[in-house]
């Protein structure tokens, strides 16, 4: 499951979420932070991830994907002689030259949690039934997820021809992968969420999840509620200050509610509603609610 959409959507959250659904239904999670470790350990409240998967509470292991250990990964895959493999890594000319190979490093990255998703326990099962993923925002996630596509052209043979392939068919498999875009009730990240589950879907031919809309602040007053808060605005009995915040809550679900209707009619299809979360850092609790209502998704995941 790849999680993204535009920057501060929340990503980081719905892929902690994700994962805690997951973890309820009972499903082994490795969840997986793209980039140097940031602020996922800080929602599962555990020390700074590294770049082996490690456990972090029942059912649920996460890592950092580190772009010097995929390297080095990639290297050994396309070396088997590991005295050469390693020779070539201690090379700062090798490092400066991957660099600068277009692709190379995006390979690595996804060559990396193919090799987490293949990966068996001694009895033969999948170690994860789910790797989440908490891709980069959409400018950089896109460039990462089409290399597959950009460099099966060039790369067709040897080793790198087998693992550009391979990554290639783990993307495009409906079976096997979905990309989840995230949008917040604002207009720019509506309309990036439309472009981007497009670009996704028809340019990558990558299989795409129902869109969700993030941060949907709940419903808390009725029709009566509201026409009681008219009449007492008319009639000057109300604080102004609770008028003024009453005022702000029906708007700021209302607008949720036509953002949620604008990204249904473009994409064609319902958004997830994932509840606005009233707290001041959010924490592995916080994200029930987010949790409960991405489980439709793990139906068909
Ligand atoms: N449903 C929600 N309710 C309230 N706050 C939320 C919700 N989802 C995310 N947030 C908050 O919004 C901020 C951005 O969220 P998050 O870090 O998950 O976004 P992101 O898309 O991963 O950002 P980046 O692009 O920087 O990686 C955080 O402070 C997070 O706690
Ligand atoms: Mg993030």
């Amino acid at each position: 499951m790849i999680v993204t959409g535009k920057g501060g959507v929340g990503k980081t959250t719905v892929a902690a979420a994700v994962a805690q659904a997951a973890v309820a239904a009972r499903r082994r999670v490795l969840l997986v932070e793209v980039a140097t470790p940031g602020p996922l350990a800080s929602v599962l409240d555990v020390p700074p991830l590294a770049g082996e998967p490690r456990h972090v509470r029942e059912g649920l292991s996460a890592v950092a994907l580190e772009e010097s250990s995929a390297l080095e990964d990639l290297v050994h895959q396309m070396m088997p002689l590991r005295l050469l493999s390693r020779r070539l890594l201690s090379s700062d000319t090798f490092r400066i030259i991957a660099a600068a190979v277009p692709g190379i490093i995006e390979t690595a990255l996804l060559a990396r949690v193919i090799g987490w998703l293949e990966e068996r326990d001694r009895r033969g099962r999948p170690l994860w039934d789910l790797v989440v993923l908490d891709s980069p925002a959409s400018g950089h996630s896109v460039p990462l997820l089409a290399t597959p596509r950009t460099l099966s052209g060039l790369a067709t043979v040897g080793p790198l021809g087998a693992i550009v392939r391979k990554t290639s068919c783990w993307l495009s498999d409906p079976a096997r992968t979905r990309a989840l875009v995230v949008a917040i009730p604002e207009d720019w990240a509506i309309a990036e969420a439309v472009e981007l589950r497009e670009s996704l879907r028809d340019g990558l031919a990558l299989p795409v999840a129902r869109p969700v809309l993030n941060a949907v602040f709940p419903k808390r007053f009725s029709r009566t509620d509201e026409t009681l808060l008219e009449e007492a605005e008319a009639s000057g009995s109300i604080d102004p200050q609770l008028l003024e915040a009453g005022r702000y809550f029906i708007r700021r679900r209302a607008v949720a509610m036509e953002h949620g209707r604008t990204l249904r009619a473009a994409t064609r299809e319902r958004p997830l509603e994932l509840p606005f979360v009233f707290s001041g850092s959010m924490t592995w609790e916080d994200l029930a609610p987010l949790a409960e209502a991405l489980d439709p998704l793990l139906e068909t995941a």
